[in-house]
C-alpha cells in the first residue's frame, strides 16, 4: 500500500467517485458506477459506466477514467476510488478493469471502494490482481 495516501485523501477521492456516478449511463443494468483516478500530475480523472443496447459495448467507469487520462497525456496513476451507489455493500473493480489499471499503476497503488452503506474497502491493485502476467511485453 502506498503509505503516502492517507485515509482522508482516499475519502476525498471517493467523494469525487460518488459525484461521477451521477453521470452514469446505465439504463440497462440500473447500476451506476463512478470512478476517480488520481494522476501522477495530481489531477483527478473521473469516469462513469457507459452502457449500450448492444451490451458488450459497455465501458466500465474505471476504464472510462483511464481513457480520459491517457488521452489527456497522463499514463501514470497514484490511486483510484470507486463508488457503487446502487449497492449497499462495496463492489470491487471487475477483472477487465483490474488488468487495465495494472498497466498504469504499480502494485502498491491504493484502490478504495464503497457502496451506499458505510462500509469501505481499502486495498491495492497488487492485491486485486496478483500473479500479474505479460510484463515481458511492456518496454
Ligand atoms: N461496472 C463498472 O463500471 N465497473 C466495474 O468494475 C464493474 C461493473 C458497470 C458495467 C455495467 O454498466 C454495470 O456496472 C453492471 O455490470
Amino acid at each position: 500500500m502506498d503509505a503516502n495516501k492517507s485515509d482522508r485523501e482516499m475519502e476525498e477521492l471517493f467523494k469525487q467517485a460518488q459525484a461521477a456516478a451521477f453521470n452514469a449511463y446505465a439504463p440497462y443494468s440500473g447500476f451506476s458506477v463512478g470512478a476517480a483516478l488520481l494522476g501522477q500530475d495530481g489531477v483527478v480523472y473521473t469516469g462513469c459506466n457507459v452502457e449500450n443496447r448492444s451490451y458488450g459495448n459497455t465501458i466500465c467507469a474505471e476504464r472510462g477514467a483511464v481513457m480520459k487520462a491517457v488521452s489527456s497525456g497522463i499514463t501514470a496513476f497514484k490511486a483510484i476510488a470507486l463508488s457503487t451507489p446502487d449497492s449497499i455493500a462495496p463492489v470491487a473493480p471487475c477483472g477487465a478493469c483490474r488488468q487495465v489499471l495494472s498497466e498504469f499503476m504499480p502494485p502498491e497503488s491504493p484502490v478504495f471502494f464503497g457502496g451506499s452503506g458505510q462500509e469501505r474497502v481499502l486495498t491495492s491493485i497488487g492485491e486485486l490482481y496478483p500473479f500479474d502476467s505479460l510484463h515481458e511485453l511492456k518496454g
